[in-house]
C-alpha cells in the first residue's frame, strides 16, 4: 500500500562515476542526411537528438539505472505526481564545438549545483554533482555528430526531474526520474542580436518571498505565460516582472536576468533577494563586466530610476542575459503607462562588448582564464 508519510529524499547515489551511464544506442538514430538537414536549418529548441539520458530514483533505491538510450515519448501514469502538483525542476546549459573539434560546456558545475538547490526547494531528490556532469559527458559523446559547427550555433541541453510515482495524495513523490535531452540550436530570438522590446508587467507576478522564484522549475515559467501573452499582446518581445512586495523594483524577465547600464560606466543588476534566478550568465557578467573596468552593483532597481534615467540619458543601456538568450539588447520598455526607448533603440556598446567577451570564451576564440569551460569531447 502506498504510504502517505514524506519520502526522506536522502538516498545516497550507490555509484556515482560517469561510466554509471550505460550507453544502449538507439535502434532508428536518423540518417547523416537527415542530421545534415536538421543543422541546416536551427531554430531555438525544435530539434532533439536521437539519444537522452536517463536516472530513476525511488526512496528505496536512490538514484539508479542511469543509462542513455533512444530518443522518446516518455510513458508516465496520468495519476503521475508531477501532471497535478508540478513536482519539477530543470536546467539549461550549452554545449560549444570549438574550431579543432572539440566539445565544450560553459560553467556545468555551476548549472549542477543550481539543479541540486531547485532540488531541495522543491522536495525532490539531489540528484549528486558528478551524476550530473557524467549525464552531461555521456550524452553528448554519444550524439557528438548533433553538435552544430555553424557560427553562433550550439547543443542546448535541457536536464530535467519530475515526481513519476503514480499517486495523488500531497506529499513529495516517491519515484523521480532525471533525464537530459539534447537541442542544436540557432538564436534564441530569431532575429539573433537585435534589440528586444519589454513589457512590464504591472498586475501580475512571477514569485513572492518565500516562495518558488530562485528556484528553476516549470511552475515560475508556467506563472509568467499569461503576462508573456499580454507583451505580445502589446507588440513586445518579453515581459518584465516586478518585486511582488511593492511593484516597484526590477525582478527579472519571464527566462532572463536584467542589467541597466548607466552613463557613468555603472552596470546594475537586480540583487538576489530571493524571489530571482541566480543565472550562470548572470554571474559571469558579473564577473566579465568588473574585468572590462565597470563598477557592477547588485541592488535594488526601482522602475522609477530607470524610466527617469532613460529620459534624462542617465540610463544608456539594458540587456536581458540567460543561457538560451546569451545576451540581449533591450531597446524598448513599455507597460500600460509609458512606453519609451533606451537611447536609440539600438544596441549599445556595452551590451555588444559583453557579449563579445562572453561568447568568445564559450567558442574557444579567447582564452578561458577563468576555468569556465569543460571539455566534454
Ligand atoms: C535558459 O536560458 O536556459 C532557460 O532555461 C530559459 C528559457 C527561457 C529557455
Amino acid at each position: 500500500m502506498t504510504s502517505t508519510t514524506p519520502a526522506t529524499n536522502s538516498a545516497t547515489s550507490p555509484q556515482s562515476a560517469e561510466d554509471t551511464f550505460d550507453v544502449r544506442p538507439s535502434s532508428h538514430p536518423r540518417t547523416a542526411e537527415e542530421r545534415a538537414e536538421v543543422l541546416s536549418d536551427l531554430g531555438f529548441g525544435v530539434a532533439f537528438t536521437d539519444h537522452m539520458a536517463r536516472a530513476t530514483w525511488t526512496s528505496d533505491a536512490g538514484w539508479h539505472d542511469r543509462r542513455i538510450e533512444a530518443y522518446a515519448p516518455l510513458q508516465l501514469d496520468p495519476a503521475a505526481a508531477v501532471l497535478h502538483y508540478a513536482q519539477e525542476i530543470f536546467e539549461g546549459l550549452k554545449a560549444y564545438a570549438h574550431a579543432d573539434g572539440s566539445v565544450w560546456a560553459f560553467r556545468p558545475e555551476a548549472n549542477a549545483r543550481r539543479f541540486a538547490r531547485s532540488a531541495r526547494r522543491l522536495a525532490l531528490p539531489e540528484l549528486p554533482e558528478e551524476d550530473f556532469l557524467a549525464s552531461i559527458r555521456a550524452l553528448v559523446h554519444t550524439d557528438v555528430e548533433w553538435v552544430p559547427t555553424s557560427s553562433g550555433a550550439s547543443m542546448y541541453l535541457r536536464p530535467f526531474m519530475f515526481a513519476s510515482e503514480a499517486f495523488l495524495g500531497v506529499r513529495p513523490a516517491k519515484r523521480v526520474e532525471y533525464l537530459v535531452i539534447a537541442s542544436p540550436v540557432g538564436p534564441y530570438f530569431t532575429r539573433g542580436f537585435t534589440p528586444v522590446s519589454i513589457w512590464v508587467s504591472e498586475e501580475y507576478h512571477r514569485a513572492g518571498p518565500g516562495g518558488t522564484g530562485e528556484a528553476k522549475c516549470g511552475g515560475n515559467y508556467a506563472a509568467s505565460l499569461l503576462p508573456q501573452q499580454e507583451a505580445y499582446a502589446h507588440g513586445c518581445d518579453q515581459v518584465c516582472f516586478l518585486d511582488s512586495s511593492t511593484n516597484t523594483l526590477l525582478e527579472e524577465l519571464g527566462g532572463m536576468n536584467l542589467f541597466v547600464v548607466g552613463a557613468d560606466g555603472v552596470v546594475s543588476t537586480p540583487r538576489l533577494s530571493g524571489t530571482i534566478l541566480e543565472g550562470v550568465t548572470r554571474s559571469s557578467i558579473l564577473e566579465l563586466l568588473g574585468e572590462q573596468g565597470h563598477e557592477v552593483r547588485e541592488r535594488d532597481i526601482p522602475l522609477a530610476e530607470v524610466l527617469d534615467g532613460v529620459a534624462s540619458g542617465a540610463v544608456t543601456e539594458v540587456f536581458a542575459c540567460g543561457t538560451a538568450a546569451v545576451v540581449t539588447p533591450v531597446g524598448r520598455l513599455a507597460s500600460a503607462r509609458f512606453d519609451v526607448s533606451v537611447a536609440d533603440g539600438a544596441a549599445g556598446a556595452v551590451t555588444t562588448a559583453i557579449h563579445t567577451a562572453l561568447t568568445d570564451v564559450q567558442f574557444g576564440v579567447q582564452e578561458d582564464t577563468h576555468g569556465w569551460m569543460q571539455r566534454l569531447v
